[in-house]
């Protein structure tokens, strides 16, 4: 099968190693991709925005399979392009139609649809321009803190949670008003604060059954003990200790058949990966927010857990059998930990060469790169979140502990690591 992956970074490395060792995939195409990537198939400098690129390389390379990585493509319509260009339609295509990335597309299109299908989230109103005073009096009478969402897609900065009323009332008048996320926060959606622990939980959907993929946590801020700015993610560790089977019971029948169910009754046609960001309140399960995608860096760990052929997967879902697949998932637990550039995330440097990345490292651990790119026969930064390193080991604190020996001999100029991933369910806590 000749299959082409789009996106360019720790996520579609983690998805390349995995395509790559399919009896399925042949050739794989990865659109960007990076240097990793380059050694699980042949990368290739499309730009994955333009839709008419997309569709002559498919044509060209006779692509049977399209794998899309990232949202944006998806947000903006790359499956209905797809169903809609004769040329394109049989091509297997692994995401969701523009109405169904809707889901991480428009958060108040989220909220809508939780609440039509009693779906667990937190109260909310959204506000625009036009009900903008009716906004402000309602953040006044709002317990603190108060979430603030950017409805469309801000790059992962589009949540801010806020401790006063100033701060709440300054962050409203600058998404709406300045436009601090351009277009995507012209719609402000505020939501109740939900106190809790977070987690990650994804599954693959044919539009109608769904199998659930390992779960993973995230940590989002840059500094140790969960402080300071978020980032696109730190680390993420897999399972989840608090993911009881009995919680994860909770998890399917109050979340994922309601949305799944809820997406074939609206006739919203959804085909490939849905992630369900969560938060455990008192071992009550909501959603925080939806993704139509694999996140970064949960796909690190979740990825290398599978056992199942990621390509058969994906077969089975385009052909609405995943009724029929399974899924088998390594008892191990895994770790990743991101190695990022000074300034991240704020602003980062970039070309310095990263010197270790061939060490012999052992069969369980697992390199992926993220902002990394070649330069004269040398691998040097290219981006805030550079790479990301897997392993897995007896426990989380195990798997964390081979990626912190790993990360001993690896260095860039500026290179900063959260060293605590996992820190809550460790053994012998370093906080
Ligand atoms: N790790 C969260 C995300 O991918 O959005």
């Amino acid at each position: 099968m000749r299959i082409l992956l789009l996106g360019s970074g720790g996520r579609e490395h983690a998805l390349a190693w995995k395509l790559n060792q399919s009896v399925w995939t042949n050739p794989l195409y990865i659109a960007p991709g990076n240097p990793g990537t380059a050694k699980c198939g042949i990368n290739v400098q499309l730009d994955i925005s333009d839709f008419d690129e997309i569709r002559k390389f498919c044509i060209d390379e006779k692509i049977d399979m399209v794998i899309a990585g990232p949202e944006e493509p998806l947000v903006n319509g790359l499956y209905d392009y797809f169903k809609a260009t004769e040329e394109l339609q049989q091509i297997y295509f692994i995401g969701p139609s523009k109405a169904g990335a809707q889901l991480e597309g428009s958060k108040a299109f989220a909220k809508a649809f939780m609440y039509r299908h009693n779906i667990p989230t937190a109260k909310f109103k959204e506000f625009t321009i036009d009900n903008y005073e009716d906004g402000l009096r309602y953040l006044q009478q709002h317990p603190l803190p108060i979430v603030l969402k950017a409805d469309g897609l801000a790059a992962g900065k589009g949540v801010v949670i806020c401790q006063s009323y100033v701060e709440a009332i300054a962050e409203f008048e600058l998404m709406i008003q300045q436009a601090k996320f351009g277009e995507a926060s012209k719609k402000v959606v505020v939501e109740d604060f939900l106190p809790g622990i977070e987690l990650s939980v994804f599954a693959i959907t044919d539009g109608r059954n769904y199998l659930i993929l390992p779960e993973a946590k995230d940590y989002k801020r840059i500094g140790e003990g969960d402080k300071g700015l978020m980032t696109g993610g730190m680390g993420a560790v897999s399972p989840v200790p608090f993911a009881t089977p009995g919680f994860m019971h909770k998890v399917e029948e109050r979340i994922i058949k309601p949305t799944i169910n809820g997406l074939f009754k609206e006739g919203i046609e959804y085909t490939g990966f849905i992630f369900f960001g969560l938060i455990s309140v008192n071992g009550d399960p909501y959603v925080i927010e939806y993704n139509c995608r694999l996140g970064d860096p949960e796909t690190e760990v979740v990825i290398p857990r599978l056992e199942t052929d990621l390509v058969g997967l994906c077969i089975a879902a385009t052909q609405k059998e995943l009724d029929k697949a399974e899924l088998r998932v390594d008892k191990r637990a895994a770790a990743t930990i991101v190695a990022t550039s000074r300034g991240y995330p704020t602003g980062y440097e970039k070309g310095y060469e990263i010197t270790g990345l061939d060490g012999r490292f052992g069969k369980q651990s697992l390199i992926f790169h993220a902002g990394t790119k070649e330069d004269e026969k040398k691998i040097v930064t290219n981006g805030g979140r550079v790479f990301c390193v897997t392993s897995f080991g007896e426990d989380i604190e195990d798997a964390v502990n081979t990626s912190l020996d790993i990360l001993d001999h690896i260095n860039f100029d500026g290179i900063y690591y959260r060293a605590d991933i996992g820190f809550e369910f460790k053994k012998t806590p370093n906080l």
